[in-house]
């Protein structure tokens, strides 16, 4: 039986005033709308309790499992507001897919994607009017669905009840900076994934276990930190919260290849189908962190870019790592092959250029 999500509104929601503030200068992930989607399963019940609530803390005890083992996934896609008015998102469904890939990796309950989308649905349209104007920013509605292991019990098994949420914050660009290019530090010491673990399920640990990486990044001058493959830490995996391409000067468009390790990035997927479309060849392989440390040097790599949906498209400047350095490739603003490829993106997502692909989804 589907999930169906009964609205309790919130009596004090944000005035007009407070939510134009907000609105104004969101940043990325620092405001919520008034209000949240809840639901709970159980081993026995299964899915239950849809609920559209006031954004507010949630009970859980002290015993509950995910504070102790982790058991944990969740998500990340936008809300845009057309010029219509109509609110969209993009690709949700690979989202729906993607939650029950890292359910079934982290002992989770699938939750079936028809009532994915209907969460997602439910709290956009009770929260409508967070979703940033129509205009020439990129500002949208962050949304975060998730799941933990909310059961009080100690011992190491997969939890018997589970609850799902979806909350949302409006976005503006994911850096402070804005769209400039990011100087990433090389990452040897520390691996975000390894064979057979986690890394291509959207967990909370994975970022967890990114931070001290991206901490020695930031101690070296760098912004984020490029993850290796654990086992040899001679090739690129991914920043952590972000996906990696390079642009070569044979105009391929080379990303590491999904080895177990690496999020499979809706937005990745994306740009590998546009590649043909801008031109460009796309390549899915093994991409040594030597050929882009040599890459940059020589001119064989002519652009960098992360791409991640909360980032969009973002370019990658400088390389650092233990005794050295590759200059950038990105000019201040980025290449033109990346500027292209966040255009196209932007564009499709907010109803510019026509959907050919059948990637948006209306929600109100
Ligand atoms: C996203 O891009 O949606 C993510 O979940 C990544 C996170 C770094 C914000």
């Amino acid at each position: 039986m589907s999930l169906t999500f009964d609205v309790q509104l919130r009596a004090d929601p944000a005035s007009d005033a407070e939510r134009a503030a907000v609105l104004d200068n969101p940043g990325f992930g620092k405001f919520f709308t008034d209000h949240m989607v809840q639901a709970v399963w159980t081993r026995d019940g299964g899915w239950r309790d849809g609920r559209v609530t006031a954004y507010g803390p949630i009970q859980l005890m002290p015993s509950a499992a995910v504070l102790h083992y982790a058991q944990e996934i969740f998500e990340g896609l936008k809300a845009y507001r057309h010029e219509d008015g109509s609110i969209w998102t993009f690709r949700p469904q690979m989202n729906a897919r993607r939650l029950a890939r890292s359910a079934a990796r982290l002992a989770l309950p699938v939750l079936p994607e028809a009532d994915f989308l209907a969460s997602l649905e439910a709290l956009v349209r009770v929260d409508e009017a967070w979703v940033p104007a129509y205009g020439d920013t990129e500002e949208s509605l962050y949304l975060r669905p998730f799941m933990y292991a909310s059961e009080a019990f100690l011992g190491v098994r997969p939890a018997n009840e589970v609850r799902y949420g979806v909350i949302a914050s409006p976005a503006g660009a994911y850096f402070s900076g804005g769209v400039k290019p990011v100087t990433l530090w090389v990452s040897t010491n520390y691996a975000r994934a390894g064979a057979g673990g986690t890394g291509a399920a959207k967990c909370g640990g994975n970022y967890a276990s990114s931070l001290a990486g991206q901490l020695e990044g930031i101690e070296h001058g760098c912004e984020q930190a490029v993850f290796l493959d654990s086992s040899t830490h001679t090739f690129v995996d991914e920043l952590g919260g972000m996906n990696v391409f390079l642009v070569t000067k044979d105009n391929e468009l080379v990303t590491p290849e999904l080895t177990g390790s690496i999020l499979e990035g809706v937005t990745r997927g994306s740009i590998l189908q546009l590649a043909k479309e801008l031109g460009l060849d796309p390549v899915e392989r093994r991409v040594p962190i030597a050929e882009w440390e040599d890459g940059a040097r020589s001119g064989d790599i002519t652009e960098v870019f992360a791409c991640g949906t909360a980032a969009v498209v973002t370019p990658v400047g400088e390389l650092r790592w233990e005794g050295g350095s590759a200059p950038s490739t990105a000019g201040s603003a980025g290449g033109p092959v990346t500027r292209h490829i966040r255009e196209r993106l932007l564009d499709i997502q907010f109803g510019r250029a026509e959907d050919v692909h059948g990637w948006m989804h209306r929600l109100v």
